[in-house]
């Protein structure tokens, strides 16, 4: 596939315009960041897993009728895709405490909450991406209240998916973070990557961390834990 300029490079993909103005071709990095980039390493290998992992989670969806930005594979690190127009909210879906809802509001991690708790982010760098309501994300125009309605939608029809994925697979899904975009015709689609750079993964059975979290407090293994979750999920996604 011939790639055309670079349109945007953030800290774990590349994306390039191809000769097909609907469509973009995303590259997975071998880079690693945590807390706003202060903590940046390359570990080798590592956007071929989550290439191969956001890849088959987009595919199960896709299959569940859950419509997303994801096409094909072109090469093991390329995901050829739709372009959208990519809404700057990180949409977090909480099934267990942990990270930093624990952090803030003084919970132990671990601790499963009756209800699913949904977060929005405002995906601003020189912010350190803020939590924000929904009325805050309407009155900076990020989106509508009939889009947050179509969003909230689909989060909790992709957090039951994925929560039966996951659990067939021996793995709980703790959060996970989601990016949306609208295509050309208004229609709202999941974007961005589903990976454990995005998600929390714990074993179901011995509670170890099969996520970012390994990178981001020094447990290390971070790429064979990643080669688990792969190896977990393509022997039961079908
Ligand atoms: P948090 O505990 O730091 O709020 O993260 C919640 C979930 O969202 C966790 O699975 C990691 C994911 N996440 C990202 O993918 N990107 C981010 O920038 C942040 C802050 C979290
Ligand atoms: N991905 C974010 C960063 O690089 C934060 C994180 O996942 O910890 O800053």
């Amino acid at each position: 596939m011939e790639l055309k300029d670079m349109l945007y490079e953030g800290k774990a993909k590349q994306v390039f315009l191809t000769e097909n103005p609907n469509r973009v071709v995303v590259r997975y990095k071998d880079t690693a960041t945590a807390f706003n980039n202060i903590k940046k390493a390359t570990i080798v290998g590592k956007g071929k897993v989550t290439s191969a992992i956001s890849a088959l989670l987009y595919e199960y969806l896709a299959k569940a009728g859950i419509k997303t930005h994801f096409v094909e594979l072109v090469d093991e690190c390329d995901q050829l895709c739709r372009r959208v127009q990519v809404i700057p909210l990180e949409v977090v879906v909480r099934n267990t405490i942990a990270g930093s809802m624990a952090q803030r509001l003084g919970v132990e991690e671990g601790v499963e909450p009756q209800n699913v708790i949904y977060d929005l982010y405002y995906k601003r760098d020189d912010l350190d991406d803020p939590l924000m309501n929904d009325h805050h994300a309407v009155a900076l125009e990020l989106v509508s209240y009939e889009e947050l309605k179509v969003i909230y939608g689909l989060a909790e029809q992709i957090n039951t998916l994925l929560l039966e994925l996951f659990r067939r697979a021996g793995i709980r899904l703790v959060d996970f973070k989601m990016e949306f975009g609208r295509t050309p015709e208004g229609e709202i689609i999941l974007a961005d990557e589903l990976s454990p750079d995005t998600c929390r993964l714990w074993d179901i059975e011995t509670g170890e961390k099969l996520d970012k979290d390994r990178f981001r407090r020094d447990l290390g293994r971070v790429r064979e834990a990643y080669e688990l979750i792969l190896t977990r999920l393509q022997a039961v996604k079908n």
